[in-house]
């Protein structure tokens, strides 16, 4: 079967229009991986499975929700769109703006995205602008900007976002014939987790699944404005596309969570970093550290003894590992230099095994 885009899959659940115009690169319809090696590594007793959303047009989930914001704005006559972002916003925008032919301008924090958003972000024609101040910061000067100026908002504050992101709930519960017992998140602005949620229900509304998972967000330690009930001022993480203090999307997860009879929690970035490298070891795949972030949570509930054997799990892996190059080479050991000498290179390869 032929897949063009979540739009067109999914049209009779999204606000689509004749006259909408639909802006896609063929986003969704990503695997669901089991991965039975990395549960044997950690010790548990589950049967789990990742959504891959890193295999994204543009490495990351955000280009289920921004086909549906930019195709909005554009049907809308919006000439411009505009967000505030820890990478992986920025260069799903500037990917969808510049197929629509829409001005994209984007507002960082200096310094502090991977380099791979930057890279695609600057790619994609956006106009970049980094912030001497950090994510919450930028998102503050973009809101009021965009009530300002006639540009169109495309963080997930804006609802055609969360509606296009909701359709990876939809894929979880197509591929597995239900919605499973438990899904595992990383929460930053919050609106992913939000998102799912609404999918969840709406599936389960039109008798497409028989039942809800529960949801389990976590946050970074040095992130956790949700687990802690505060705002973090300066929050700090190696996971910097969750590097956010305070959530816009904050209430509607704390709603989704406690509706679904889960919980938010937070795990350490050397967890984090644990998860990581473990999942590319064990099974191939690389992600990035923030969609790590849903496997050690995983696996600090597992230690707890959190789940009644056998559960069905799945953890989204919300972007892809080439994001942050930078991160896996520091996770990593340097390759060997040796001469192009057979001998040279057999005693090196033999002594290794
Ligand atoms: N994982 C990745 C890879 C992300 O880029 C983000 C958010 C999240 C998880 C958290 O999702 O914000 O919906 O709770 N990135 C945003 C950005 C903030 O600007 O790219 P959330």
């Amino acid at each position: 079967m032929s897949w063009d885009g979540i739009i067109r899959a999914y049209h009779e659940f999204l606000p689509v229009t004749e006259t909408m115009p639909i802006i896609t690169l063929q986003e969704g319809n990503t695997p669901l991986l089991a991965i039975p090696n990395f549960v044997t590594a950690i010790g548990g007793d589950l049967e789990l499975y990742v959504k891959y959303e890193g295999l994204n047009p543009t490495g990351s989930f955000k280009d289920r929700g921004m086909t549906m914001a930019v195709s909005k704005a554009v049907e809308a006559g919006s000439k411009a769109v505009m967000c505030a972002s820890t990478g992986n916003t920025s260069a799903s925008a500037a990917a969808y703006a510049a197929r629509a032919g829409l001005r994209c301008i984007v507002l960082l924090p200096e310094g502090a995205i991977a380099l791979g958003k930057l890279a695609q972000a600057l790619m994609q024609g956006a106009e970049v602008i980094a912030i001497r101040g950090n994510f919450d910061d930028a998102l503050r000067c973009v809101r009021a900007l965009t009530e300002q100026y006639p540009i169109t908002l495309v963080n997930s504050l804006n609802p055609y976002r969360l509606e296009g992101q909701k359709t990876a709930a939809f894929e979880i519960v197509d591929a597995l014939g239900d919605a499973p017992d438990y899904l595992s998140i990383p929460v930053g602005n919050a609106g992913n987790i939000t998102a799912y949620w609404q999918g969840f229900q709406e599936y389960q509304a039109s008798n497409l699944s028989s039942k809800l998972p529960k949801l389990l967000g976590f946050q970074a330690a040095g992130a956790a404005p949700i687990v802690e009930n505060r705002v973090f001022e300066h929050p700090e993480t190696i996971a910097t596309a969750i590097r956010i203090g305070n959530p816009a999307s904050w209430q509607k997860a704390v709603r989704a969570r406690d509706e679904s009879g889960g919980l938010i929690d937070k795990v350490s970035d050397q967890d984090i970093l644990q998860a990581y490298r473990l999942l590319a070891q064990t099974e191939g795949i690389f992600c990035e550290p923030a969609s790590a972030a849903s496997l050690a949570g995983i696996s600090k509930l597992i230690d707890a003894e959190y789940f009644p054997p056998g559960a069905q799990v799945v953890a989204v892996l919300t972007g892809h590992g080439l994001k942050d190059p930078d991160q896996a080479m520091a996770v990593s050991e340097a390759p060997l230099v040796l001469n192009a000498d057979l001998e040279e290179i057999a005693a090196v390869v033999m002594a290794l095994r």
